[in-house]
């Protein structure tokens, strides 16, 4: 989505330093074309199957976003009254909505129950017992799931793994047979599924296929007893290829080796991706505020801090950075840094990068998910705005933060 015309930077057809100058920087910019493109990849890999996809809003809440996403039938993956209600005035239906959370509140079960949600995914005996509770005294019969932890390694980063039995997600094999089994006799909920997700940004099949395998005995030893399932929700964690290596999850290789157990399990699949539907559709635009050598050591500061982008700081995440204007000159290996007072704030680190003055733009790639989502007010700094590219429309589709917005809760 983001490539060179006459040696400027354009996000589709629009130029990049255009929107810059006219809606200044920090700017995070999306484009619905390489959003649809990647529902597109999701609905191929899927084909065969019958699927639900719902967005999982937390790598993006950006209500525009989760309209359009709701208007081609996508539900969302929620886990607060926050997401709930950014999903809800995005005009996507408590129906389509899928709860996770390893400790949700009696509010938001209460809620979902309520709400008649599409699926609590409950994730421990105590949460179960809740939920029955609340179903009982509500009247009503939720459709529930059970998240599951199988143990298995993700080789990802140990901040996004969330399937190994250390984490704190997901129910044991063993503790999920006994509770199936006794959801599936309980007059107070319907017993719909499992549902597993082992971590995000994970670029191997492996620890997929090893999770859906586990999964598939477990079905197979529950149609023994006579108990059927009708949603396996297979979670999200599709890695995407933010060094630009090619790295990025191989969907050939996971639809020759995922899918077909998959479909052997008969069931409808649930899928909740974030990253991967809107990673490589969002990028950060900022400006040079300064340069500086210390002792042979370069430093590019730039006006986008931690608090805008705190994957790098919080990650050691990799994004990949473009100037927005190409011109030859030399390369360096730099640091580029924010303005915040943290040794940590950090875009990247050790980067080799074309030498950039001050006032000059450029992009940090693939922040769509995890981006502005993740941001704070560090540093007493407003949160950026938000455009969305929609061919040749460009839409403002959240304001900057001013000043007086960040201190508006303060009684007088
Ligand atoms: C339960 C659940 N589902 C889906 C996701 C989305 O993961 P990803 O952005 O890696 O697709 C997450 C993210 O942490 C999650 O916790």
């Amino acid at each position: 989505m983001l490539d060179y015309k006459n040696n400027m930077l354009y996000i589709e057809n629009v130029s990049i330093e255009e929107l810059a100058e006219k809606h200044k920087t920090p700017l995070y910019i999306y484009s619905m074309d390489q959003i649809n493109r990647n529902i597109e990849k999701i609905k191929k890999v899927f084909e065969d199957l019958p699927l639900k996809i719902v967005f999982a809003v937390k790598a993006n809440n950006n209500i525009k976003i989760l309209k359009r996403l709701g208007d081609m039938g996508i539900g969302a993956d929620v886990v607060t009254i926050g997401e709930i209600e950014a999903a809800k005035r995005a005009g996507i239906s408590f129906k389509d909505m899928v709860i996770n959370g390893n400790a949700k509140t009696e509010e938001e079960i209460e809620f979902a129950i309520r709400n008649d949600f599409f699926m609590i995914n409950v994730d421990s005996p105590d949460e179960f017992e809740i939920v029955e509770d609340f179903a009982k005294k509500l009247g009503k019969k939720p459709n529930i799931s059970f998240r599951l932890n199988p143990d298995v390694d993700p080789k990802t980063h140990p901040h996004i793994s969330t399937g190994l039995k250390k984490n704190k997600f997901g129910i044991n094999f063993e503790v999920g047979y006994l509770l199936i089994k006794e959801a599936h006799k309980s007059p107070y909920v319907n017993f719909k599924g499992v549902h597993t997700h082992i971590g995000s940004q994970i670029l191997e099949v492996s620890p997929f296929y090893d999770a859906f395998t586990k999964v598939k005995e477990l079905i197979s030893r529950l149609k023994r007893k006579r108990i059927s399932l009708e949603y396996y929700n297979i979670g999200g964690g599709w890695g995407i290829d933010y060094k630009r290596t090619g790295e990025g999850l191989d969907l050939n290789e996971y639809k020759e080796k995922v899918i077909p157990i998959l479909k052997s399990m008969n069931v409808k699949i649930i899928f909740e991706p974030g990253r991967f539907l809107i990673g490589n559709a969002g990028a950060l635009v900022g400006k040079v505020l300064l340069t500086k050598i210390n002792e042979g050591k370069r430093f590019i500061f730039v006006d986008i801090g931690m608090n805008d982008l705190i994957r790098p700081s919080l990650y050691d995440a990799y994004h990949h950075i473009l100037p927005v204007k190409k011109v030859k000159r030399p390369e360096i290996v730099a640091d580029i840094m924010g303005q915040l007072c943290e040794s940590g704030d950090k875009v990247a680190e050790g980067r080799k990068i074309p030498e950039m003055e001050k006032d000059e733009y450029l992009v940090v790639c693939d922040t769509g998910a995890y981006g502005y989502s993740m941001a704070s007010n560090y540093n007493s700094r407003p949160k950026p705005e938000e455009i969305l590219i929609e061919g040749d429309k460009v839409s403002i589709i959240r304001k900057r933060e001013t000043i007086n917005d960040m201190f508006s809760l303060i009684p007088d």
